[in-house]
């Protein structure tokens, strides 16, 4: 991996916070400024060895991997006004959802490199998934670049066509709230069997998290897990015989194209 060049955010929310936690742990940890308007936010940061402006434009005279982490709706605002102080050996990278590489190009001067993320937020504590691609002018370079900006705060998957950045996002971006929906069914669910809600979610809690860890130390054999656990006529049938009727992987393929469908809608 690429040592990385002095980091300018443009954006200092809960995201960039993150991400600065993580590269605080690397070794040779780059120079970081963090361009935030809300003065209280910059503790956060400053706590993890970053240096604070509420000038953009300042951030990028220090920075030359320019992390774009606010809200799509300000990108409009924001973006052009980086245009003043772009110079070629600027790189943007941008988690913003659902805003194309080539809107962020066509606000910055010809030619500028642009590096296109979709984090999700388990990135907060270190285990997030981060679907990147590169925009027009970005080389191979800046993708390995972003990848190193990214591998203290998750695991990186690279992808060629932009066009599945919504696929991406539909996955692995939105995925933390269906395990999350999930969570909340089960917990709901042994309740109705009686449970109190402490109880509930440590059972519900320790067996998801005892689950997961068999399943990745079986290599994803998700089949031969189920089938171990399900004794024809027993109990674990009875359940999935009724998640079944309700066309389980159905629900989930048709839930998966919606969340697609719907990020193509807002690109
Ligand atoms: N959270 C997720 O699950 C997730 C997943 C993937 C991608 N993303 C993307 O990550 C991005 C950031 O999300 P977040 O949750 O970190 O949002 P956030 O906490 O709201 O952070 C955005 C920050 O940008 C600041 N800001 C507003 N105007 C600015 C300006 N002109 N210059 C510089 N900074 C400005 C905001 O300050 P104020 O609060 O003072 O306005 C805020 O602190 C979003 O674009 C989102 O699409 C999020």
């Amino acid at each position: 991996m690429p040592n990385l060049p002095p980091i300018a955010f443009i954006g200092g929310g809960n995201m960039a916070s993150a991400m600065v936690a993580g590269l605080a742990a690397v070794p040779n940890r780059p120079k970081i400024i963090v361009s935030e308007p809300d003065s209280a936010k910059h503790a956060a940061v400053i706590a993890h060895g970053a240096v604070t402006t509420t000038d953009n434009l300042a951030a990028l005279t220090i920075g030359s991997l320019v992390v774009l982490a606010i809200k799509p709706q300000m990108a409009a605002q924001v973006v052009p006004a980086l245009a003043a102080g772009w110079r070629p050996h600027h790189l943007l990278v941008s988690i913003l959802a659902g805003t194309s590489t080539r809107k962020l190009e066509g606000w910055l001067p010809p030619g500028a490199r642009v590096v296109r993320a979709m984090p999700n937020t388990p990135l907060a504590i270190g285990l997030g998934m981060v679907g990147i691609c590169r925009g027009s002018a970005a080389t191979e370079a800046d993708l390995a670049t972003a990848e190193s900006l990214f591998a203290p705060s998750g695991t990186v998957l690279k992808v060629t066509d932009e066009s599945r950045m919504d696929a991406i996002t539909a996955v692995s971006g939105s995925g933390p709230a269906y395990f999350f929906r999930f969570a909340e069914a089960l917990v709901d669910a042994a309740m109705a069997l009686g449970f109190s809600r402490d109880e509930a979610v440590l059972l519900v809690g320790r067996t998801g998290s005892g689950s997961w860890e068999y399943l990745l130390r079986s290599g994803f054999d998700a089949v031969r897990l189920r089938q171990q656990v399900t004794s024809p006529g027993g109990t674990t049938a009875a359940a999935l015989a009724e998640l079944e009727k309700a066309d389980f992987t159905g629900i989930w393929t048709r839930a998966l194209q919606a969340a697609e469908r719907r990020g193509k809608e807002l690109g």
